[in-house]
């Protein structure tokens, strides 16, 4: 059985979507089954890969409207390892019936079905919100990947979505645990990027992953080309960064595995020195 990480923190704007797309990518050329789920009514991740959803494109919103099964939306990629369930181009009408349709927190739970447990990961993209679909997507999830641009600014919301998990593992979750804390759009050598680095490795230090990813125009070239900075510029430092990233998730899972079969209750993540942090 494998593992649900969502991707959430309430600020918009700050790669999740970016994270979401090339860590899926990764993880599947890294010969995990990986299945890619969007679960922000925004559909980034379909823009991002320019993929249209006119023709027979399953959808997370036909799903989630019983307008098809869970599995009948589960599209596959040039990439066996990869499948994507894109959320859908929402029309206004769409937009209505999600609104109503979303107050449900529970209904994510309710249309999935066994073949999800057949990947070894799956990876959901959020909003850049707390309510709605992001509760629907935490109530399903194991861990939680935090992505934070490396700001002041987003070490309010590192607080809030820290919060919202431990709410849901209080009542509607207990499973659900916190994958780390990702900074991106990394810039070296900045005083404000190190300032929060700094804080966050202080307030949360067994939560931070070892992996940082730099800010990186082709990271937001990439997008232009409708494809994903792994596949399109192999050379790229963000592309490195997410490989990495991609590395460091399987293997912090195998240890979960490892610790599991030893009869660990508690499973520590090891914190990281922030003066040992690759500069
Ligand atoms: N490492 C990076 N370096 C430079 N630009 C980046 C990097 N990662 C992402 N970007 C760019 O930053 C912008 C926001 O990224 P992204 O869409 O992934 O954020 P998001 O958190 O999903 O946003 P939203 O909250 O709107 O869903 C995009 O234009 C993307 O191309
Ligand atoms: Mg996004």
């Amino acid at each position: 059985m494998g593992k649900i990480i969502a991707v959430s923190i309430p600020k918009g704007g700050v790669g999740k979507t970016t994270t979401a797309l090339n860590l899926s990518i990764s993880l599947a050329e890294s010969g995990k089954r990986t299945l890619l789920i969007d679960a922000d009514p925004s559909n980034q991740i379909a823009i991002s890969l320019g993929i249209k959803d006119e023709n027979d494109l399953g959808t997370l919103y036909d799903a989630l409207s019983y307008l098809k099964a869970f599995d009948q939306t589960i599209n596959n990629t040039e990439n066996p390892n990869l499948d994507i369930i894109p959320f859908k181009n929402l029309s206004f009408k769409d937009e209505l019936m999600l609104a109503d349709i979303s107050f449900d927190q529970n209904l994510l739970k309710s249309i999935i079905q066994p073949s999800i447990f057949e990947y070894d990961f799956v990876i959901i993209d959020c909003p850049p919100y707390l309510v709605g679909m992001t509760t629907n997507v935490l109530n399903i999830a194991d861990s939680v990947l935090i992505p934070v641009k490396s700001s002041m600014l987003s070490l309010s919301a590192v607080e809030k979505v820290m919060t919202r998990i431990s709410e849901i593992k209080k009542t509607t979750n207990q499973k659900l645990s916190i994958e780390g804390i990702l900074l991106t759009m990394y810039e070296y050598n900045t005083k404000a990027a190190f300032s929060a680095k700094k804080e966050l490795y202080t307030k949360y230090p067994g939560n931070m992953l070892s992996t940082a990813i730099p800010k990186n125009t082709s990271a937001e070239e990439a997008t232009f080309h409708h494809k994903a900075v792994v596949e399109l510029y192999s050379w790229a430092r963000s592309t490195k960064a997410y490989k990495q990233l991609a590395d460091e998730i399987i293997e912090n899972n195998n240890f979960f595995k490892a610790d599991m079969m030893t009869g660990l209750d508690e499973i520590e993540q090891t914190g990281v020195d922030i003066y040992s942090f690759e500069e």
